[in-house]
This record gives structure tokens, sequence and C-alpha cells, in this order.
């Protein structure tokens, strides 16, 4: 379009341009200009006229806004304590990181009804988020009103997702019940997340080590032995299996966990999964600092070795594992969070997680594509285009595309950052990455064609963030492979009645 005419007739011009950039779309890098309007992309390539505003990119990569679709906003623990960020510093820190959709949890704790859970939060969001978000549901009481009633109306009402716990006293669930809950999402087409790590491996433990005053927050790994996660995560997969439903196992730490999921993959398993950037980045050592230090580092599962993080990292690379979230569960390094009781804490009485969501994006960024690990479509899948295909966003969220929301993240390659808890915007008041130099920043950030995040500013008001609702996950379907038991036994007409496949009741 010719530049003049263009800017004469107002209602032409784009809201906004992006200029000059390298443009990441569906598996193409465009070098060129990139429109918006009504927020959304509405122009990508070539040479557009200047928009009401302009964004100079050149020499910039144009990446999808991420979207993380694991973190702890506002939400009490499956211990019990409530987490340092609500969904105002939490969505500002998570648009500085070139995040710009989350998908924290609202959580049902034993007693509460899934509807007050979800109005709590939704009520919550609403009044603070800068940026878009949904909710997954944290299922505790899968009681007979739950699963016939609430559950199946919220998954119909946009929560898509739900996460269940295998540990934690106050959360876990039991086989028997996981197993109900596994039926009803395939019944209403919901995607289970599991955390899963082996309750009594880890009590077990844990008592044996109290009890000889092993109590310094680097014997939280020994406890939370990697075993514990292994075991735990392929019986939820032989669970999935048995009444035939995908599977999401989040924050996968080990290297044997990701063979145990490469593996069940193999056998034709509709098994998804998740790491995040403690299990690339750190590592048991870190627990292992002066003090209470450690308590900083502490999370579930934990960061293991050097092996564990490179088995990580082939995960990632080779697909075994789809989605790269922060796991971002802020506590302070005070009483409210990861010293309960000061300097007489133990192991088992600190808040488990670490803060992460601003760094997310910039860590893998660094690591994982400028050391040429993994390249920039492997780099967006991970971060934004998988997490909007899993869990129902797809294609309104995480890829550059016509139509799309204008959701974008200008990353300049050049600028190196040296990370300091306080040039972060989360409220957990330190970071474990604390002194490391990365190289390469999302500058600038695009939420539904607003800018909110420019020359380190934010631009964005509190309450302007929208809720979405969610639709059914967008799954890859792997079919049994022939001559193993399940291709064999999964048909079986006992079974199937059983799970409701539509045959008559033996
Ligand atoms: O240690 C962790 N990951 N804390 C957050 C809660 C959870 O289990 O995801
Ligand atoms: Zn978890
Ligand atoms: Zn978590």
């Amino acid at each position: 379009m010719d530049t003049t005419i263009a800017s004469l007739i107002g209602e032409e011009r784009f809201d906004l341009t992006i200029r000059g950039g390298r443009i990441v779309t569906d598996g193409r890098v465009i070098e060129g200009d990139l429109g918006v309007r009504d927020g959304r992309i509405a122009a990508i390539g070539g040479s557009l006229p200047p928009g009401l505003r302009d964004v100079d990119a050149t020499g910039r990569w144009v990446l999808p806004g991420g979207i993380d679709s694991h973190c702890h906003v506002e939400q009490r623990s499956g211990m019990g304590m409530m987490c340092a960020d609500d969904f105002y510093s939490a969505t500002v820190s998570a648009a500085f990181g070139g995040t710009t959709t989350i998908v924290p949890f609202a959580a049902q704790h034993r007693g509460m009804s899934v509807p007050e859970v979800l109005a709590d939060y939704s009520q919550r969001a609403a009044e603070k988020a800068v940026i878009d978000y949904g909710f997954h549901l944290i299922l505790a009481n899968p009681d007979a009103t739950t699963l016939s009633q609430d559950l199946p109306a919220a998954i119909r009402d946009g929560i898509t997702s739900l996460k269940v716990y295998m540990t934690y006293d106050r959360m876990k669930l039991e086989d028997i019940e996981l197993l109900d809950v596994l039926a009803l999402a395939r019944a209403e087409g919901a995607l289970v997340m599991v955390h899963a790590e082996n309750n009594d491996m880890i009590r077990w433990i844990a008592q044996r080590l109290i009890d000889r005053g092993h109590t310094a927050p680097k014997f939280h790994g020994v406890a939370h032995d990697p075993l514990a996660e292994t075991e735990a995560a392929y019986r939820a997969i032989a669970l999935a299996r048995l009444v035939d439903v995908p599977l999401l196992l989040v924050h996968v730490a080990g290297g044997d966990t990701v063979e145990v999921i490469r593996q069940a993959q193999l056998l034709g398993a509709n098994v998804l999964a998740e790491s995040c950037p403690q299990y690339l980045f750190l590592t048991a050592d870190d627990m292992d600092r002066p003090g209470l230090e450690g308590a900083m580092f502490c999370c579930s599962p934990p960061a293991r070795d050097a092996d564990a993080q490179e088995a990580i990292w082939r995960g990632l690379i080779d697909g075994t594992l789809a989605t790269y979230s922060s796991d971002h569960a802020p506590y302070r390094f005070d009483e409210t969070g990861k010293l309960p009781k000061g300097d007489a804490t133990t192991f088992k009485e600190m808040a488990n997680g670490v803060p992460g969501i601003e760094l997310r994006m910039p860590l893998l960024f660094s690591e994982g594509f400028l050391k040429g690990r993994i390249d920039i479509h492997q780099f967006v899948a991970l971060t934004a285009t998988n997490h909007a295909k899993l869990y129902g966003l797809a294609p309104r969220k995480g890829a550059i595309a016509l139509g799309a929301d204008a959701d974008i993240a200008v990353w300049n390659a050049e600028r190196e950052t040296t990370i300091t808890a306080a040039m972060l915007h989360d409220n957990a008041g330190y970071t474990p990455y604390e002194g490391r130099t990365i190289q390469g920043w999302p500058e600038v950030v695009v939420s539904r064609g607003r800018v909110v995040v420019e020359d380190n500013t934010l631009h964005a008001e509190r309450g302007s963030g929208a809720y979405l609702r969610r639709g059914a996950p967008d799954l890859p379907r792997r079919a049994p492979v022939p001559g193993t038991d399940r291709q064999n036994r999964s048909h079986g007409r006992v079974l199937k009645a059983l799970i409701g496949l539509g045959e008559d009741t033996p």
C-alpha cells in the first residue's frame, strides 16, 4: 500500500506496526513488518505503512508472547502456605520476561467446593492481572458432588485441565481416586496434570532423616529420592493407560523419569510432559549452602545433578517433553514461606517451590537458543505454541498468525544481563539465578495489541488482563503399537464397558 494514501485514510492504518524484525511464524522466519489492528495480528511481512504507533524491531526477533502454563499465583500451597505474589505482581513479572498469558491454578483444598474456588480466584485475578490468564483447577476433594456435577460444569465452562497430586498429605489422591478423575477427564475431554512423587517413599526417608537430626535444606533432596518421582510417574502413566486417557506429567526433574515417559510414548501411550528452568539450571548442590540458604532452592521434585540436566535437555530437544513452564512458586526467605520456624525450620517445614516466572524465557533463550541446543522454532513451541494447543488456547494464542491475538515479544539477542533479584518484579525477594549472566532479553512486550512493556517500564493498567475461557485440549493421538499388551488388551469388551466406551456392561 502507498504510504501517503494509507496515512490519509485513517481507518486503514494499523493500530501498531512492529517494523523490520525477524518474525517467527509457524515453521518460518519472515523478515519485515507486522501489523496489528483491534488487538489482533492483521499483517505479517513485507513493508507496511506507518501505524498509529510504530515499534522499531530492526535486528530483533519478533516472537509470540510466552504462555506459562504452570505457575502458582495468590495460592495456598499443598503445605498450606500462601505464596508471595498476587495476580498483579505475578503478571507484571511475567510480562517483563516476555510472557503474555499465564494459566495458574485455582486450588481446591479439602472441604472447598469447586464453584466457590473458581469464583474466588476469578474475582481476585480480574481486579489485578495485567496480561491474559486462564485457570487450571487443583483437585483435592474428588467427592461425589465434585465428580458428578461441579467438575463437569467447570470443564464445560472453560477450565479444561486439572492438576492432581500423588504427594503432600493434604492434597494427595489415592490411586482409586486418580482413576475416577482420569475416567471423568476422558468422558469430559479434559487434560489431567499430575504431580508425580511417591508420598510414602518421601515420608519414610524424611522421618529417618529427621530422627537422626538431618534437618538442613539439602536433605530435602535426599528425602525426595529420584525413584519417588520415577515410580509415581510410571504408576500415573499406567493408571491413565488403563482408562485410555491422555495425561500430562508436570515438573519432570529426573533422567529416569524422562526415560519412562519416552518408553511409554514409544508404546503408544498418550503421555505428555513438562519441565522447568530449575531442572535445567540448578542442581542438588544449590540446596547445600551455608545455614538455611539452601531453602531458597528447595522445590518438589528437587533439582538433581548434571546428568539429569542433560536428560531434561534431551527430552526438550527430542519432543519427549512438550512444554517448558516456570512452576513459579514464590516464597520469601522469611517466616511467611521458607522459614516458618526461623532458624529452627527443618526441610520438612519450609515452603516448597522457587520463583521463575520472569526468567523462564530469558534463561531458555540464552542457554537453549543462543547456545545452539534448540532452534528458534523449538524455543517458540516450548514456551508458547505447545502450551496453547495442550490447554485449549490455540489458535487465538501461542503463535504469530493472521487473526491471532497480537501477543508479541521483541527480543534483543545482543543484550547481556547479569541477573539480580532487584531487577525482577515478583515478590519472592530473591532469585535462584542471582549473578548469572545471560544473553538476550524481551525489550518490548505486546499483549492483545497493547504495548505493556517498553523501555524497561510497565504500560499496563491493573486489571487490564482478560480471562480466557479455554477450549478442548488439542492433543497428539498416539495409537497403541501392534504387538504390545495394550494393543491386545485395551479394546477388550469388559474394560471398554467399564470406562464408558458405549458397550453394554458385562
Ligand atoms: O515445589 C514446588 N513445585 N512447589 C509448587 C507446588 C507444586 O507442587 O507444583
Ligand atoms: Zn506440583
Ligand atoms: Zn507447581
